[in-house]
């Protein structure tokens, strides 16, 4: 495996290989999350002599004044060996002098609709930050795929938006959350966990576990004990305000667009996610289920 650090090497690089590359951006610190993703990348480009190309890079743009730029693990060596485990052929490590060489004037700016919600509504300007690196990242990787976790539901789901309209030639393929032994989803920020916090952190994905409960519950009695989307969401929201969190949201939304559903979507058939996004101490985790 391959650690380059400039566009002009890696651009030579990639020139060698017969088809463009399976991406998976990142921005390091990397856990076996991360890694199911290159082995996932690994699998679909398997036989077509193309390469797996990894990106880290810790990503100013997205980060908010209070948030955790600075502290953000910088574990180049270590995420390279456990890349290198994983099959990835070439990491691309851009310091933020090649990366941003001037301020980055032109930016993505995604709709209001897709990208003022949820997280959007939490992190101002977080998805033009995410939008605007993916898109200088995939000028200079040119890949034909790439993939990103559902982790980040609403960033999959921006990314794939941006993708269809600027017709990039590129498959956006998801992945999916990988998981400690009890539920929590992993992240680089667990990182930040005191052991205390860590054995509370579960408790996100299980209140998102009541609210799938509940929807199934409520289709299989076809709706007749209807509670509307608002109480669900505020009695997952007041489990984990009871148990020391401090939520933003807990929300239940429409797969397709993030929007909330209609009643009878509620108790219908339409596929549903449920997303959370919640500190404990002063560590914020964001985790999301599919119904
Ligand atoms: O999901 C992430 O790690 C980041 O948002 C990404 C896609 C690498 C862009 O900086």
């Amino acid at each position: 495996m391959k650690i380059i650090h400039t566009i002009t090497e890696l651009r030579a690089e990639l020139a060698a290989y017969p088809s463009a590359p399976a991406f998976v951006p990142t921005m390091g610190n990397l856990h076996e999350g991360h890694l199911a993703l290159i082995r996932q990348a690994r699998l679909l480009i398997q036989g077509s002599g193309s390469p797996v190309v990894a990106s880290i890079f810790v990503n100013r743009l997205q980060f908010g004044p209070h948030e955790d730029f600075d502290r953000y693990p910088r574990t180049l060596a270590r995420d390279a060996e456990l890349l290198d485990g994983a099959g990835c052929d070439i990491v691309f490590a851009p310091d933020e002098a090649e990366l941003y060489p001037e301020p980055q004037g032109y930016q993505v700016q995604p709709p209001d609709a897709v990208a003022n919600l949820l997280e959007g509504e939490f992190r101002p300007g977080f998805f033009t930050g995410v939008c605007t690196v993916v898109l200088k990242l995939f000028n200079i990787v040119q890949p034909r795929i790439a993939v990103f976790g559902k982790k980040d539901y609403q960033q999959l789901m921006v990314i794939r938006r941006m993708v269809a309209q600027l017709a990039l030639p590129i498959t956006i393929v998801p992945g999916d959350t990988a998981r400690a032994n009890d539920g929590l989803a992993l992240s680089s920020r667990n990182g930040y966990l005191t052991d205390a916090e860590r054995v509370e952190a579960v408790n996100l994905s299980l209140v998102l576990r009541s609210v799938q409960t509940a929807v199934s519950a409520l289709r299989s009695a076809g709706g007749q004990t209807s509670p509307i989307l608002v109480e669900l969401e505020s009695k997952a929201t007041a489990q984990l305000r009871d148990r020391g969190w401090l939520p933003d949201y807990v929300a239940l939304r429409r797969q397709k667009d993030l929007l909330p559903p209609t009643a009878s979507e509620l108790i219908g058939n339409e596929p549903l996610v449920t997303l959370a996004a919640a500190k404990i101490g002063k560590t914020r985790l964001i985790d999301n289920l599919e119904i």
